[in-house]
């Protein structure tokens, strides 16, 4: 199913609530996320998007069939990691299943590579999120490790998985 990126506008925010409030998808993502996830906490999370510094932070809400379906964005590291990007996503339940978060790793990536001088993306999934690794397999994203009892959540120590995708040299 095709979908297509584009910058978050302020509108976006009930429909970004509604979809964020689902603990399937806030179980596989970092802490620190509001739950309940409000209207109010949409436009916070869509403010200080498009209020990033320029060139730190590339964030898109991901379209399809002409309805916000997700969220995916890329965000420069720092210091001796300035020409990394760490790739996060997610995508509304009722979407899954249909290749959209394929096809949103697989533009985002494209336009950073293109349009920025990063160099590196990588991502840190769960290693239990067999849904989000084949995402990254799917795009080319090659496994780099087993991170062992790398986070807490929900009480419980995790392993995570780092993948990483290098721009091609021309
Ligand atoms: C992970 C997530 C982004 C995937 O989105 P999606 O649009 O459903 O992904 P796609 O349809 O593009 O691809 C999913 C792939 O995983 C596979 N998959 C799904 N569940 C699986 C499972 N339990 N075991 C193995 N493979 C699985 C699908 O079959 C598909 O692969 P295929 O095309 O080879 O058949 C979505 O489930 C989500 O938002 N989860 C919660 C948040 C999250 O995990 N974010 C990523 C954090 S690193």
């Amino acid at each position: 199913m095709a979908c297509e990126l584009r910058e978050w506008k302020i509108e976006d925010s009930g429909a970004l609530s509604l979809l964020m409030n689902n603990p399937n998808i806030q179980n596989n993502l970092r802490d620190g996320i509001p739950y309940p996830y409000t209207k109010a906490d949409a436009e916070d999370f869509i403010r200080s998007t498009l209020s990033a510094a320029p060139d730190s932070l590339f964030a898109f809400a991901i379209f399809s069939e002409g309805r916000l379906c997700g969220s995916i964005s890329v965000m420069r590291q720092n210091n001796i990691h300035r020409r990394t990007g760490e790739l996060g996503y997610y995508i509304a339940e009722e979407f899954w299943g249909r290749g959209i978060a394929t096809e949103a790793v697989g533009k985002i990536c494209r336009y950073v590579f293109e349009n920025t001088d990063l160099v590196r993306i990588f991502a840190e999934p769960f290693s239990y999120n067999k849904a989000s690794c084949r995402v990254l397999e799917k795009n080319a994203f090659q496994l780099e490790g087993l991170l062992r009892s790398n986070a807490e959540k929900n009480g419980k120590i995790l392993d995570m998985k780092l993948y990483s995708l290098i721009k091609e040299q021309p």
